[in-house]
C-alpha cells in the first residue's frame, strides 16, 4: 500500500463517522478540515467498510425499475471531438460486453442487477447504444437550466431530420454537454443528474440524465481524481486512461447516473432518505469510492496502467475506465469487481 494511502485510509475512517462521508466529492463546502490522520494501524480494523451501513436505510418504494433491455439514446450538445465520443460510446458498450477481462464494466453492472421490482425481476443485464443526436449549434444556448434541459430533449425527439425514437419503457436519454456549456448547479452542487421529462414540456415521461464535461469549469470537482482542487495541496492527479481529463470524469458520472436510472427511473423505486425530492440513491452512497478502502479523498485500491494511469475496470477494445462503486443491497456496503477481497 502506498504510504499516502495509509494516511487517507485512516482519514476515511474518521470521515465515515459522519453521514457526510456517504457521498464524497471535493466540493468546496465539504473541504476536509480534519486531514491530520491518526497513526493507528488501518489493517487492525475490518476491511469491509467502504460506505457505512449504519446511516443507510435504502428502501424500495414500489415503483418500476428498468428490467427490460435498456437503450441509451445520446444527445451530444455543443462541440464534441470524435475521440471523446468514442471513449463514452466504448464505456456504454462495455456495460453488457462479456469479452473484457475481469474486473470489467459488466462485472461492475452486476451490482446494479441486484435491484429488483415488485415482481422480483432484476434490472436488465443488457444496455444497448441507441440512436444519437448531434446538437452542434447549441439549440438552447450555452447556459442551460434544469428545465431547458428538457427542452433540449424535446428538440431531439421532434427534430425534422432523424429524431430520436420515443421509447418511454426502456429508453434512457443521455444529454452530454460540451466543456463550454454552463448548466444550472453544475460544479457547485452537481456533476450530473437524472430525472424524468414532464409531459407538459416534452410530451412524454422519459427517464433522462444529464452529464457535463467539467474540463474547463471544475475538473478538480467533477473529474477528480484526474484533476485535484487547489485546496488539497500535495495530491497529484492521476493520468486519465483515455486521454482527456474532462471526459474521463464524465465516464464515472455517466456510470453513476445510469445505475441510478436503472434502479430508480421515476424516482419512486430504490432510494434512501425520507425526502423523495432529495433521494439518496444507489450510486450517491458510493460516490468517490472506486476500490477497496476507498472513502474521503482516497479512491481506494486501483490498478496501474502505464504513465501514471489509474483505472479499476476493463472495457471493450482494451479500454480502461475508472468508475465509482455501487451500493450492494445484499452486502450492505459499496462493492465493485476490483475489490481485493472478493
Ligand atoms: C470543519 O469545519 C466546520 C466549519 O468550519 C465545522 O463546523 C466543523 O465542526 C469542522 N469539523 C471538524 C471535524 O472539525
Ligand atoms: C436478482 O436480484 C436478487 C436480489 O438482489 C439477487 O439475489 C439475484 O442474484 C439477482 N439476479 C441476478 C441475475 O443478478
Ligand atoms: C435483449 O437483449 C438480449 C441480448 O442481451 C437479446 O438476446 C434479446 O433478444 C433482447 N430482448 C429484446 C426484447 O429486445
Amino acid at each position: 500500500m502506498h504510504p499516502m494511502h495509509i494516511g487517507r485510509y485512516t482519514f476515511t475512517l474518521l470521515l465515515l463517522l459522519s453521514p457526510s462521508a456517504l457521498a464524497w466529492r471535493p466540493w468546496l463546502p465539504h473541504a476536509p478540515n480534519t486531514t491530520t490522520p491518526s497513526p493507528s494501524d488501518p489493517l487492525g480494523v475490518s476491511k469491509k467498510y467502504e460506505g457505512s451501513s449504519e446511516f443507510v436505510h435504502l428502501r424500495y418504494h414500489m415503483g418500476p425499475v428498468l428490467t427490460a433491455n435498456i437503450t441509451v439514446h445520446t444527445i451530444w450538445y455543443g462541440h464534441w471531438p470524435v475521440p471523446h465520443k468514442r471513449t463514452i460510446r466504448a464505456f456504454l458498450r462495455s456495460v453488457s460486453a462479456s469479452e473484457p477481462p475481469h474486473p470489467s464494466v459488466s462485472g461492475w453492472w452486476r451490482t446494479v442487477r441486484l435491484y429488483t421490482d415488485q415482481t422480483g425481476s432484476n434490472v436488465t443485464r443488457t444496455v444497448h447504444l441507441g440512436e444519437e443526436k448531434n446538437d452542434r449549434f447549441y439549440s438552447h444556448g450555452r447556459s442551460l437550466t434544469r428545465l431547458s434541459i428538457q427542452s433540449v430533449i424535446r428538440s431531439a425527439i421532434t427534430a425534422r431530420t432523424r429524431p430520436l425514437p420515443i421509447n418511454p419503457k426502456s429508453g434512457l436519454y443521455l444529454l452530454l454537454t460540451s466543456v463550454d456549456v454552463r448548466v444550472q448547479d453544475f460544479c457547485g452542487q452537481v456533476c450530473g443528474f437524472h430525472y424524468f421529462t414532464f409531459p407538459s414540456i416534452v410530451g412524454y415521461t422519459l427517464p433522462y440524465a444529464w452529464v457535463g464535461n467539467s474540463g474547463t469549469q471544475c475538473p478538480g470537482v467533477c473529474a477528480y481524481p484526474f484533476a485535484v482542487p487547489d485546496y488539497i495541496p500535495g495530491l497529484k492527479p492521476y493520468a486519465p486512461p483515455n486521454g482527456d481529463v474532462g471526459v474521463e470524469g464524465m465516464v464515472s458520472v455517466i456510470g453513476h447516473e445510469i445505475a441510478e436510472l436503472a434502479s430508480n427511473p421515476l424516482v419512486n423505486a430504490w432510494y434512501a432518505g425520507q425526502d423523495p425530492s432529495f433521494p439518496t440513491e444507489i450510486a450517491d452512497l458510493c460516490e468517490g469510492i472506486y476500490g477497496t478502502g476507498g472513502g474521503g479523498s482516497y479512491t481506494g485500491q486501483l490498478m496501474d496502467g502505464r504513465r501514471g494511469v489509474k483505472y479499476n475496470l476493463n472495457g471493450v477494445g482494451g479500454r480502461r475506465f475508472l468508475v465509482q462503486w455501487i451500493w450492494n443491497p445484499i452486502l450492505n456496503y459499496c462493492s465493485g469487481p476490483n475489490a481485493i477481497d472478493q
